[in-house]
Formats: structure tokens, sequence, C-alpha cells
């Protein structure tokens, strides 16, 4: 297992459509392990494997247990309701801005060995679900949002907040 390095979403990489994966074979068990690590050494609610640079529908993500779960060939096959919240990305760092998500998702997807199944998540889990699964896309939050927050921002944000209840 590696730590993979996570690139920005100024590499033409993150901007791409990715491929399906019909290998179910050792090279796609070390990337997920590799993902495994480099989400964990990260401390991120998700990840993509073009973050790490390879253009392949495979996402590590923590679900409603905080425990990892792996995604291969993931799709969204119902959704229900509306949230809007902040959101950032491991590929964007230190921004963040608020974007509508569901409020609750149903996703099918193959494990590593090929094997579909389904999962699903609400509130933060849904949100990470729609983040990573359009990451496969090519396409990255910030696309979808109407300000781009610093963290600073947010602080000031959050403490006017306060001060205001
Ligand atoms: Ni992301």
């Amino acid at each position: 297992m590696a730590i993979r390095e996570i690139l920005t979403d100024k590499d033409p990489v993150l901007h791409k459509k990715c491929h399906s994966v019909t290998q179910f074979d050792q090279r796609l068990w070390d990337l997920i392990d590799d993902m495994r690590a480099t989400l964990e050494d990260a401390g991120g609610a998700g990840l993509a494997a073009p973050q790490v640079g390879i253009l392949r529908r495979v996402v590590v993500l923590m679900d409603e247990n905080d425990e990892m779960l792996e995604l291969v060939n993931p799709e969204l096959i119902a959704q229900e309701g509306e949230q809007d919240g902040l959101e950032g990305c491991l590929s964007v760092p230190g921004l963040w801005g608020y974007v509508k998500r569901p409020q609750k998702v149903r996703v099918k997807a193959q494990d590593r060995k090929g094997a579909w199944f389904e999962a699903g998540g609400e509130g933060i889990v849904a949100r990470c679900f729609c983040h990573e699964i359009e990451h496969l896309d090519g396409h990255v939050f910030t696309e979808r949002v109407d300000h781009i927050y610093t963290s600073e921002e947010i602080e000031q944000l959050w403490e006017e907040e306060e001060k205001g209840n």
C-alpha cells in the first residue's frame, strides 16, 4: 500500500470522464488499497480515482458507520429530498462552497471482485456519494457554487452566526 499524490483541480485529469472498470484484478486492488491509504492519510470524507491521476470509475468514501466503503462503477439509482450545505474537496484545498444536494441517496456499485451491491446514506454521507460520483464524470464541486469561501471566511461566517443566535 502506498499513499499517492492528490492532484488539484488545476490538473486536466480532474476534468475528464473516467472509464468503467472491466478487469477486477490485482491492478485494481492495488489502486483501491492505495486510495484507502491516501484517504486515511488525508483525513477526508471521500476520494475518487481521478484525484490520484487514474481515469477509472473507482471511489472510496466514509459511510454512516464511519467505515470506508469501496465503490467500483458506482451509479446513483435513487434520490430524495434536498439539502444545502458547505462542501470542500481534497483537490481544492482550503476552499469551500454551498452546494445543493439530495438529502438521501441510493447507489449501486460493484465491489473489488465485481459483485454488485447497493449502498446509500443521508445528509453528509449522501453529499459525499454525489460529490465523488461527479468526480468520475470530470466535475468538481466548484462548478456548482455561486461563491467560493476561504477557510478564514468560513470561520468568520460561523462566528457571525454564533453572535446572531
Ligand atoms: Ni472532491
